[in-house]
């Protein structure tokens, strides 16, 4: 075994005992890992997730209501200037109907999620849905996944009865987030965004693509140590993955390793938070979302979206699960979880 990996292995375990590693520490770990380093960090997140949460996965049922965005960022498939997407939006009943579906096959947090699409889905107008699931369903746990909202409009939906809130910070170095965004969108807005909403009290997620165009060993560093200040408690991570009719179409997509090494990473630095095996690394790899929970994530959150609409939320090429009813999603998670030894909880899973 040569000293690089070595170096790295002390590294892991310095993480694992301190909880926190400096910006030079976090260069060493990403220029210098392989697969024996992967893999020890492994074994290592998994025996902590395996000791908080047990052999149990959380599911969170996803329902896509709009992929109409006003926002052009580079990278996703329905930014608004994608005139191939074909654009909709679900109905305020129908959204309904999908949490209604998903309580029967044994969902208890709903993740409404859509493209900035404020003008019609305003925030008065997603309190009342939010309402609505509430009331319907009281022992559930409403996670929102809108993008950037001011203050006001996000203590209405916090006041209404959501729960908790995903907006990724992307990156977490400035120079990488303007080449990854165009310019009327700023670093600094979605990073006080995050700020507020732990503030108002929700259960605040972060997070990033790996392997995004122009991302660096330095921009994970960065992300690491922002990971770190913040303390989310939940934290989405995947692998970027080209889409056709975005600038980024060329591409290469991130890689697959990288991205279960941090999910262990964060695993260690972040005994108890709440991290998906996400869609996009079920995407990158058939068995992606299985080696994601055996690298210490714990949560997976089947689409509970209509499947006539699943095609048209297509954020990169090749998504998963776009022919596939929200049972089948359900039921294919539960086959998937047992075959590596785990179990589907019926529980609201909130951070503890
Ligand atoms: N590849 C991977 N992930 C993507 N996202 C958007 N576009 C892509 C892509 N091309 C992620 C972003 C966003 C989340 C909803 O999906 O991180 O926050
Ligand atoms: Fe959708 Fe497997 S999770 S088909």
């Amino acid at each position: 075994m040569n000293t690089m990996s070595e170096k790295v292995k002390s590294l892991i375990d310095k993480l694992a005992a301190e909880k926190s590693l400096s910006k030079e520490e976090w260069l060493a770990v990403f220029g210098g890992w392989d697969e024996d380093d992967r893999a020890y960090a492994a074994g290592k997140a998994r025996e902590i997730s395996l000791g908080v949460f047990g052999n149990k996965v959380y599911i969170r049922g996803i329902v896509e209501f709009s992929n109409v965005c006003k926002n052009d960022c580079y990278y996703c498939g329905i930014r608004c200037s994608n005139t191939n997407a074909q654009r909709y939006r679900l109905s305020d009943g129908e959204i309904l109907e999908c949490c209604a579906e998903g309580y029967e096959y044994g969902f208890r947090t709903f993740v409404l999620q859509s493209g900035e699409d404020y003008a019609v889905y305003h925030p008065e107008r997603m309190a009342g849905i939010v309402r609505s699931i509430k009331k319907a369903h009281p022992d559930c746990a409403v996670t929102l996944s809108l993008g950037e909202l001011e203050r006001d409009a996000l203590k209405l939906l916090k006041d209404a009865g959501a729960d908790r809130y995903l907006l990724r910070h992307e990156t977490a170095n400035k120079e990488h987030y303007s080449k990854l965004h165009p310019e009327n969108m700023s670093f600094a807005h979605r990073m006080g965004c995050l700020r507020t909403l732990k503030e108002l009290g929700y259960q605040t997620g972060a997070g990033m693509m790996v392997g995004s165009p122009y991302q660096t060993d330095e921009c994970l560093a960065d992300d690491m140590l922002f990971i770190e200040e913040f303390g989310p408690q939940m934290i989405g991570i995947g692998p970027f993955l080209p889409h056709k009719d975005t600038p980024f179409r060329d591409k290469p997509k991130g890689s697959y390793e990288l991205t279960l090494f941090l999910l262990s990473l964060c695993r260690i630095m972040l005994p108890r938070v709440l991290l998906p095996a996400t869609t996009a690394l079920g995407t990158i790899r058939p068995d992606g979302r299985e080696q994601g929970i055996l690298s210490g994530a714990n949560v997976i959150m089947p689409n509970l979206s209509p499947t006539a609409v699943r095609k048209k939320y297509m954020l990169y090429d090749g998504k998963i699960c776009t022919e596939d009813s929200s049972d089948e999603c359900r039921n294919c998670i539960s086959a998937r979880m047992k075959r590596i030894g785990y179990e589907v909880v019926v529980a609201r899973g909130d951070y503890v």
